[in-house]
């Protein structure tokens, strides 16, 4: 079998990089009781001569639009967990000197991929690229690519048996054949020097571990052009005086062009820095206190029911998120698309994005530890050169034991290595108030090892409220920032009255909610910022009530038709005036 060259993310790609997109229809075949590798279906089998026969075809079946989820794309689809194959034949030529690599942006939930055939690659996980140097598996000419997706959800995996979205399946995001020199630039990573803001610190790797190549880093409308060589790993490192450097924020999103020659290679990006940092109870970005007026979103487009997986649904999203009034979002619970994060950067809109670490995991598995150890890692891989982002989170609501502890516990030492330009989160559901105490207390020996502490608290619907919102008060984790990272109650869109009646699912009983908590917050000294749960109602297996939620998650500001709830209005206000 070939060596397949591996790397986590061939870095800038896919929006930097030459090559041409393998997006559009492919010719699929579902696959219930996994026959596939039996079946041969990794070839474009066709019968020979007239004895023998082949019981699959691509041809005259189902064909899936990608990038997109299959679910919405064929009704006997909707609720289908399992495996799909999809097969596409491109044209190819090869090219001395070059190299190709097939990237995939997202495939829900795992796949193996084949060429002309033959085994490629394989990856797990919905929510971050993956790619391979199939340069050894291209034919001059017509070739064929088959990709087995299977969705089913898995005790060891993450996220594992059960979570409160949709889990959709397919190839999700696009898919490019990009085309690179011999020696290129593989990984790159600028970022403010150690919160000095006049100095980028720039670590690039190039493809090939050959010392003294030269490297050159420019930023021209900074007139800045450095010249920098590899050591004998391929790699250079080193600092760039930047004097003019004007600092990304959401007042003001500034983006620079940057390019990095090495050899035959040239990418470039846009990029903006940008210095964040906890002082005290204090979340300060580029040395002034920022307060994240937040919400949250699935990468979802709820009125179509369908993942969101174009430039034109990052618009969606992200437009509502400023339209409320926000100055930050909250990716939940995933990294979500490069349109998304890209179009908030450039918007200026600070993130929270996390791992799809999600409640019932299995903690005490080594297997589950490397699959959460490959995700992190691979989301600060894709992300690490967005300044947008401003908090890595590594958990939701996971409770405090000693496998758990020591799980994260290494999770987040993990994470540390790789990135120290950002803050560490995570988003605990463990605050409760303690009557004895007249207040609301957090036990959790892990937590305080983050820099910021996220809070999901509803009360007033999982919790109800033991005395006025406005004397209830809150001792958790004083010495660290907190963020009210959800919150909220559903509401069906259209319903009104009852606004003391939780289950009348009334846009009048979330108004009141919302006034309520937000009443609430005000107690909290150490608060931070509030990310409200959540912008869109959204699709789950968890909400089976048939009138009041009809599979959709009615938490939602807006309703899966578009609809301003009662209660968007107030966090409009919150926002506008604080
Ligand atoms: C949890 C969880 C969310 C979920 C929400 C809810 O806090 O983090 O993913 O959707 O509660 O119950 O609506």
């Amino acid at each position: 079998m070939k060596a397949v060259l591996l790397f986590f993310a061939l870095i800038f790609a896919p929006f930097s990089r030459e090559g041409i997109s393998l997006d559009g229809e492919w010719p699929a075949i579902m696959d219930q009781y996994d026959k596939g590798i039996d079946k041969k279906m990794f070839t474009d089998a066709k019968p020979a001569g007239k004895t023998s026969f082949v019981e699959f075809s691509y041809e005259g079946g189902l064909r899936l639009k990608v990038p997109g989820d299959w679910n919405h794309q064929d009704a006997s689809l909707w609720w289908y967990e399992g495996t799909i194959w999809y097969s596409k034949h491109f044209m190819a030529t090869k090219k001395a000197g070059r190299r190709t690599v097939l990237y995939f942006s997202g495939v829900s939930q795992r796949c193996e991929v084949y060429l002309n055939g033959e085994y490629v690659t394989e990856h797990e996980g919905a929510f971050t690229p993956f790619e391979a140097d199939i340069t050894e598996f291209i034919q001059e000419g017509d070739n064929f690519i088959a990709v087995r997706v299977d969705n089913k959800r898995s005790k060891e995996a993450i996220p594992a048996m059960s979570f409160d979205w949709w889990n959709y399946g397919g190839i999700t995001r696009n898919v490019m054949l990009l085309d690179v020199p011999e020696v290129y630039v593989k990984d790159a990573f600028l970022r403010l020097d150690d919160h000095s803001h006049e100095t980028i610190k720039v670590d690039i790797e190039l493809s090939e571990k050959t010392e003294g190549v030269p490297v050159i880093v420019s930023l021209p409308e900074l007139k800045v052009r450095k010249t920098l060589y590899t050591d004998s790993s391929g790699r250079v490192s080193g600092c760039i005086k930047a004097r003019k450097l004007s600092l990304w924020s959401p007042e003001t999103p500034v983006l620079y062009d940057i390019t990095i020659e090495a050899g035959e290679d040239r990418v470039s990006e846009r990029i903006g820095f940008r210095d964040i940092t906890v002082e005290g109870t204090k979340i300060i970005l580029n040395g002034k206190p920022f307060f994240f007026k937040g919400i949250s979103f699935h990468e979802e487009i709820p009125m179509e029911r369908r993942r969101a997986c174009s430039p034109e649904d990052a618009h969606v999203l992200v437009d509502a998120a400023i339209g409320l009034g926000c100055n930050a979002i909250r990716l939940a619970h995933y990294p979500q698309n490069e349109y998304i994060v890209r179009y908030a950067e450039e918007k200026g809109l600070l993130i929270w994005e996390e791992i799809p670490l999600w409640q019932g995991i299995d903690f005490s598995n080594e297997e589950t530890y490397r699959k959460a150890e490959t995700y992190l890692n691979e989301m600060i891989t894709r992300d690490k050169n967005r300044c947008s982002i401003g908090f890595w989170s590594i958990s939701n609501e996971t409770r405090p034991a000693p496998d758990r502890d020591a799980f994260l516990s290494q999770l987040l030492a993990y994470g540390r290595s790789l990135d120290h330009s950002r803050l560490f989160a995570s988003a605990f559901d463990v605050a409760y108030y303690i009557p004895e105490v007249d207040e609301f207390r957090m036990e959790d020996a892990f937590a305080g090892e983050l820099d910021v502490i996220g809070i999901n608290k509803y009360m007033g619907w999982y919790a109800s409220w033991p005395k006025p919102a406005s004397e209830l008060k809150w001792n958790v984790f004083m010495d660290k920032p907190l963020i009210i990272s959800e919150f909220g109650c559903e509401a069906k869109a259209g319903v009104t009255g009852h606004s003391d009646v939780a289950s009348s699912w009334s846009e009048d009983y979330q108004e009141a909610l919302y006034r309520d908590n937000l009443t609430m917050f005000e107690n909290i000294p150490n608060l931070a910022g509030v990310s409200p749960w959540i912008l869109f109602d959204f699709l789950s297996p968890y909400r089976q009530h048939p009138v009041n939620q009809g599979w959709f998650n009615r938490k939602g500001l807006i309703s899966d038709k578009g609809e301003k709830k009662k209660a968007w209005y107030v966090m409009n206000e919150y926002y506008k005036n604080n």
